[in-house]
């Protein structure tokens, strides 16, 4: 698609308000050095559900999406503008313990990324770096962790082997394990599926579905129908720009704007 882009007020369907967000984008803007990667993004994340990140690459999804939880805070050279909350609390507030912030919000990553020690040191992580020595609280987050990412009954059995010996599958779900184990609000996944097959695929798919409820899950997934399939609301991002927002179905079925419309059914992208 060739013809100019002309920035718009995003199309937030009404159906999605600021009641029952549990993170709050108000006006957010980035740079990174002196080229602008998001604009005017305003996006309230409903609690409990699970909300998808779509758009072409380099639209800006991943920069959204470690903003939350300040990920990017390590690179040289970024500046930001507008608020993100969390429960109302400014994430980007003076004062903020990142770290705390971080535990609030577990992120899962494009690739899996377990650490080189054991399966059940790779889920009690968290709580070892806060110190906490306890047996039996470390083997009941492991148990805890480990059923709620569905890799208990896979890993039950070998919790002191190495972790680099799980499939790619089992490994993401480690890593959803180690997020989950210290007890988050929110859950960022960042493309989680695209380095897996598609039964391994279906299986984080199912996960996430049991998982919302208990915690926000924002996704961002290059995959229309696994948007389709595990998000109930969808933000389609264009550009660095919010484009349209609305409930997964709306967006798929009846979206406000022609250039949601190409974008999902892959005229561009
Ligand atoms: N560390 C960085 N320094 C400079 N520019 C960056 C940096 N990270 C991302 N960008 C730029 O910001 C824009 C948005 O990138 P981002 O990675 O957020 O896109 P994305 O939507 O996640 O893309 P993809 O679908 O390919 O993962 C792109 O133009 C990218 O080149
Ligand atoms: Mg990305």
């Amino acid at each position: 698609m060739t013809t100019a882009f002309v920035a718009e007020a995003a199309a937030i369907h009404p159906q999605i308000g600021p009641e029952g967000a549990n993170v709050r984008i108000n006006d957010f803007n980035l740079w990174y050095g002196q080229k602008q990667a998001l604009f005017d993004i305003a996006l309230d994340i409903q609690r409990g559900l699970v909300t998808a990140l779509i758009g072409p690459s380099g639209c800006g999804k991943s920069t959204l999406i470690r903003c939350l939880n300040r990920m990017n805070d390590l690179i040289d050279g970024i500046r930001i503008e507008g608020s993100m909350t969390l429960d109302g609390a400014d994430i980007y507030g003076a004062g903020v313990d990142v770290i705390a912030l971080r535990k609030r919000m577990g992120m899962v990553f494009q690739k899996p990324n377990p650490f080189p020690m054991s399966i059940y040191e790779n889920v009690v992580y968290p709580l070892r770096v806060d110190g906490v020595r306890d047996r039996a609280t470390l083997d009941a987050t492991a148990e805890r962790a480990l059923k709620g990412a569905a890799l208990w009954e896979e890993a039950k059995d070998r919790l002191k082997e190495s972790a680099l010996g799980l499939s790619g599958g089992q490994q993401q779900r480690l890593c959803i394990a180690r997020a989950i184990a210290s007890d988050p609000e929110v859950l960022l996944m960042d493309e989680p599926c695209s380095a897996l097959d598609p039964i391994a695929t279906s299986r984080i798919e199912e996960l996430i579905d049991g998982l919302k409820g208990h915690y926000t899950i924002v996704i961002v997934t290059h995959n229309m129908q696994q948007a389709a399939r595990v998000s109930d609301n969808t933000a389609f991002m264009y550009l660095g720009r919010l484009i349209e927002y609305g409930q997964t179905e709306a967006i798929f079925t009846t979206p406000k704007l022609e250039r949601t419309q190409s974008y999902i059914t892959g005229r561009f992208g």
